[in-house]
């Protein structure tokens, strides 16, 4: 079975018992400043997680493009990876543990016919916070499970969530697949020797964490799952390394056509640059760029990354844009933005990698300097300090810098270049820590009333200004909204007034806001207004207020006008010919 084969398979089986397809979210989430990327498929999910209805219903499932760094110096192992695609499905308040475990028990076993033999699963231990999961415990042995391969361990195992600092989370029961290498004493599901492959996590989001770090019971019991494609297909082909799955496979076998060398003799140098050049592929096609901040910094690393390892391999000349070619051919099908941004992705990694083939060679000549002050003072010895330097600058890995002192019989101070990098790990994690605080639960609120207030904003412009004014885009973090919209000129003191005034009085009316889902032909047929920037599936949710407004949009909206607030008009500006662009905050 193939990727392609699974991605179906899988969802068709939950569309059998009750659930409605959703499509991925973007890799860089949309309006959403607290992630840098879509790490999981529950992040879109977080406001139906804490009881507000969906409008498909209760019973979801999708594939889930998703990019993670927090595990980037695994790559290089069997089955870690920065990109990879989820599997999930959701129970938004309705079946709990019992259906849950028993559907994924039954796709592994019956429609994917792998050995029940092989499966070992974890639950949680429990502890102050939350009890003993003996309840999944004993679905397990149910369903065929025997003690000796049930194993309970703590939240650092067994519990997933909130992602950020607040938000829904739970316990969760992993089930890993034996791939039959032999155990060394102490060996567990967990163990990252590469005997356990971890392919589904079940998560019974049942509780809240708070801004205090209290955990309490949501209203609603949830399931939240994921099983990762690349590994389950590997499992399912009896591969013990991902990187022979169809989904990667041909990257591999691309680097052996440009290095010459052989996978079997560099496995981590042809994984690290399989899986980072794909990754950096699917994040431009979201709309990312190389850059020194935020999810361009991650994408710039990616790149670099993968550009020093093919340096081991002495690929002569630039790679990146070649494979992600192959990229695109093998995922278009699944990800018809691939396709459609095909030249972009070439060329963001084209200009990237030429670049920073400009910082190794600069890199190279600054060792030289370096080596030469430290012989000058008679030592023999590479300072920490200079390594780290060479490292932070230039981008040169350690083993680099020890090789090429080497060759010129110099010893590097490894230890000092540890500690520093240590140092350095620190501060950039308290850095990205910080990018969660609020965490998507409390920001989910926050960006919810803002989002209402924007289609007021929009209708109130086109009541005052008249009705060519139309969006031209929109951004909402939890402090603002902000609001592009095509107008020629400024807008006077008056016209702000009266904007602002028929805002106000929309939400003193505490108008309802309701949503039906219907094709986006009959939404605009219907009058509602769509934003073409945006890129729509075949059904649309059209939210109305009152008989205010009505626009189709993703939502999630408060439920009345009262929760919004005062508004206010804080700043306007031009942003190009014909658009203006207003800020604005509820008090
Ligand atoms: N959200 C859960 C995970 O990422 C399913 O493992």
């Amino acid at each position: 079975m193939n990727a392609n084969e699974l991605r179906e398979q899988y969802q068709k089986f939950f569309e059998a018992r009750g659930h409605e397809r959703i499509r991925s979210a973007p890799l860089l989430p949309e309006n959403d400043p607290t992630v840098l990327f879509t790490t999981a498929g529950m992040h879109t999910l977080v406001p139906f997680l804490l009881g507000e209805s969906h409008p498909l219903g209760r019973r979801l499932v999708n594939v889930q493009k998703c990019l993670r760094t927090d595990d980037i110096d695994q790559v290089g192992d069997t089955s870690h990876l920065t990109f990879f695609e989820m599997l999930g499905n959701w129970s938004l308040g309705d079946y709990f543990k019992k259906e849950s475990l028993a559907w994924s028990y039954e796709f592994l076993t019956r429609d994917l016919a792998l050995d029940p033999a092989r499966l070992s699963v974890t639950v949680f231990v429990g502890d102050a916070d939350a009890p003993r999961d003996d309840e999944s415990a004993e679905v397990w042995r149910r369903l065929g499970i025997p003690n000796a391969r049930i194993y309970f361990l703590p939240k650092k195992d067994n519990w997933w969530g909130p992602a950020g600092a607040t938000g829904p989370c739970g316990p969760d029961s992993e089930i890993f697949y034996d791939t039959g290498k032999p155990a060394h004493p102490g060996c567990a599901p967990g163990c990252l020797c590469g005997k356990w492959f971890e392919i589904w996590n079940n998560v019974f989001m049942e509780y809240n964490k708070t801004a205090d770090g209290r955990y309490e019971k949501l209203r609603q019991q949830n399931v939240d799952t994921g099983m990762g494609i690349d590994r389950t297909v590997a499992v399912l082909n009896g591969y013990d390394d991902v990187f022979r799955v169809d989904t990667l496979a041909p990257l591999i076998a691309r680097v052996e056509e440009l290095s010459g060398r052989r996978y079997a003799d560099n496995l981590r140098a042809f994984r690290v640059i399989a899986d980072h050049v794909r990754a950096a592929t699917f994040a431009i096609a979201d709309g990312a760029t190389p850059s020194n901040v935020q999810a361009g910094y991650v994408v710039r690393r990616l790149i670099r990354r993968a550009v020093r390892y093919a340096r081991d391999l002495e690929i002569a000349h630039n790679f990146c844009a070649d494979l992600s070619g192959i990229v695109v051919n093998i995922f278009a099908p699944a990800y018809p933005e691939l396709e459609r941004n095909r030249a972009r992705i070439a060329e963001e990694l084209e200009r990237e990698e030429t670049k920073f083939q400009g910082t190794l060679a600069r890199g190279l000549r600054e060792y030289q300097k370096k080596v030469e002050r430290t012989q000058s003072k008679g030592e023999n010895t590479v300072s920490g300090a200079d390594v780290f330097d060479l490292f932070e600058t230039y981008g040169f890995p350690l083993p680099l810098t020890v090789e090429l002192a080497r060759e010129q019989g110099l010893r590097v101070d490894e230890s000092g270049f540890e500690a520093l990098y240590q140092e350095h790990k620190e501060m950039s994690r308290r850095g990205s820590a910080h990018i969660f605080k609020g965490g998507l639960a409390d920001h989910a609120t926050e960006t919810t009333r803002l989002h209402t207030a924007t289609h007021l904003l929009h209708q109130a412009l086109r009541q005052v200004l008249g009705a060519s004014v139309h969006q031209m885009g929109s951004n909402i973090t939890a402090e603002r909204l902000r609001f592009d919209f095509s107008y020629a000129e400024k807008l006077t003191p008056e016209q702000t007034a009266q904007v602002e005034a028929i805002v106000n009085a929309q939400i003193t009316n505490d108008l309802p806001v309701s949503v039906q889902v219907m094709s986006l032909d009959e939404a605009t047929g219907s009058g509602a207004l769509a934003f073409f920037g945006e890129k729509y599936g075949d059904q649309v949710k059209v939210y109305t207020i009152g008989a205010f407004s009505k626009e189709v949009c993703g939502g999630p909206h408060v439920t009345r006008t009262g929760e919004l607030g005062k508004f206010k008009i804080t700043k306007q500006e031009a942003v190009g010919q014909g658009v203006r662009r207003l800020r604005a905050v509820l008090e």
